[in-house]
């Protein structure tokens, strides 16, 4: 496909796009080569898919943690549960470490699940699109399970909380 783009200027866009809110999901494997934990925060898992069960989301192509969790392919997700910003800025940064100071334990196929986190999801990375400086990666759902509480939000570059409208 062929595409003119009209000039958008990018914080513009930044700013037009964080008017929608969405959940804080951690995803995290291991490097093949030394079982090390990696890991980085996105805001754009969605289920792609009921039948056959996928998933997807989008990694810039600057990522230096998924080039470490796309060989094996395997990773969790783990949708951050109220409360677990600290968790968020730990993974979002670049640091050497940034599983030091996160509660984790392991999944079935021995990806780093985030501890009280408010849902997981096990994944096997099946497929990547090109997508503008990002990547769409889709993966088959492997196993999930939901914990309680309520979901982290981001919204307009801050942190918030979900709030159920009376039945
Ligand atoms: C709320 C939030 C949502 C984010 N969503 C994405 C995303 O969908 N895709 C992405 O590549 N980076 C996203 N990021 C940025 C990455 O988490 C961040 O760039 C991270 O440092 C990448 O680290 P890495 O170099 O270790 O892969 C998000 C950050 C935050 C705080």
């Amino acid at each position: 496909m062929t595409t003119s783009s009209p000039t958008i200027e990018a914080r513009h866009f930044r700013d037009v796009m964080g008017h929608l809110p969405t959940g804080v999901v951690v995803v995290a494997g291991r490097e093949p080569r030394t079982g090390t934990p990696a890991g980085l925060v996105v805001g754009t898992f969605q289920s792609l898919s009921l039948d056959p069960p996928l998933v997807s989301f989008s990694v810039a192509t600057t990522s230096t943690s998924w080039p470490k969790i796309r060989p094996a392919g395997y990773f969790s997700a783990s949708v951050l549960a109220d409360g677990q910003d600290d968790v968020c800025r730990a993974l979002s940064s670049r640091g050497p470490d940034k599983f030091a100071a996160v509660g984790w334990h392991e999944s079935g196929d021995g990806s780093p699940q985030i501890s009280g986190a408010h849902a997981w999801i096990d994944c096997r990375a099946v497929h990547e699109l090109a997508g503008g400086d990002h990547r769409i990666v889709i993966a088959e759902v492997r196993a999930l399970r939901a914990g309680t509480g309520a979901p982290l939000v981001f919204h307009r570059g801050r942190f918030g909380g979900y709030r159920a409208i009376p039945a």
